[in-house]
């Protein structure tokens, strides 16, 4: 049966792929980022199944224009993955109130009030997954520059728990997926260089298995995806 899902962060690497592995599988995906023109690639490369809604996820009128979307089009969602995210490299002690404001508010402040907002759209049964990352792993090795991060991802894990508890009434669960390195460009931008393990459209694969089934075997988890390298 054909799944309606919203994915943030859709223009490039992760979400972007992931877009796409959902939408071949003939599921239905709200792709959001603020880049128009590359989610307008994305529904130019699958009309039928990308709907694409650029928008910056911290403007405090994202949730109303989702909503907005929603009702417009009569539909309801059975998925959301909260995949947008935004790394500063920077050591702690550089790292400006700016570099704090962005990353929590992209990272942790984003996922949180989407969710508020879009919780009356779910359908019983949905899943919510957060991409969260092994720096924020709890007793995961920590890394120099990267501790904005991965504390703002080590909080979006703990709302996943939150969520899940606060939603188990509504028959929605949430789990966050902590992974380690993949080759995007958040990865070659922070780490110049670096190779990772994992490509992008892997990576898509087992997000896209793990938002359409992952709720059967899993609700509230903190679940590292790595082969023990960072991320
Ligand atoms: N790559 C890794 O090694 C790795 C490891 C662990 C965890 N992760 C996590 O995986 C997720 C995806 O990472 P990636 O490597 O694919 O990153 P990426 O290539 O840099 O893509 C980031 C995506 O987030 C979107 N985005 C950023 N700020 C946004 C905003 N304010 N509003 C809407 N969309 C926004 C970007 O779209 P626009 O610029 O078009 O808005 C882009 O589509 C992130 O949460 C990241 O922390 C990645």
């Amino acid at each position: 049966m054909s799944k309606r899902i919203v994915i943030t962060g859709a223009s490039r690497g992760i979400g972007n792929e992931t877009s796409k592995r959902l939408a071949e599988l003939g599921h239905q995906v709200i792709a959001i980022s603020r880049s128009k023109d590359l989610l307008n690639q994305l529904k130019d490369e699958y009309p039928s199944n990308i709907e694409p809604l650029a928008l910056d996820i911290t403007d405090s009128s994202a949730g109303e224009t989702i909503s907005q979307y929603l009702s417009d089009n009569s539909v309801k969602i059975d998925g959301l993955i909260h995949n947008a995210g935004v790394l500063i490299n920077k050591p702690f002690s550089e790292q400006t109130r700016s570099d704090w404001q962005k990353q929590f508010e992209v990272n942790l402040m984003a996922p949180a009030l989407l969710t508020k907002d879009l919780h009356e759209f779910f359908n019983s049964g949905s899943h919510i997954i957060t991409i969260s990352s092994m720096g924020g792993y709890q007793g995961s090795s920590k890394f120099p520059g990267l501790s904005v991060y991965s504390a703002t991802k080590g909080g979006l894990s703990i709302l996943t728990e939150c969520i899940a508890t606060e939603f188990s009434d509504k028959n929605i669960s949430c789990n966050s997926l902590c992974l380690g390195a993949v080759q995007t460009e958040m990865l070659e931008q922070a780490f110049p260089g670096i190779e990772a393990p994992v490509e992008p459209e892997e990576i898509a694969e087992y997000i896209s298995e793990f938002i359409l089934n992952g709720h059967k075997f899993y609700n509230g988890q903190i679940l590292p995806v790595t082969l023990g390298d960072p991320g």
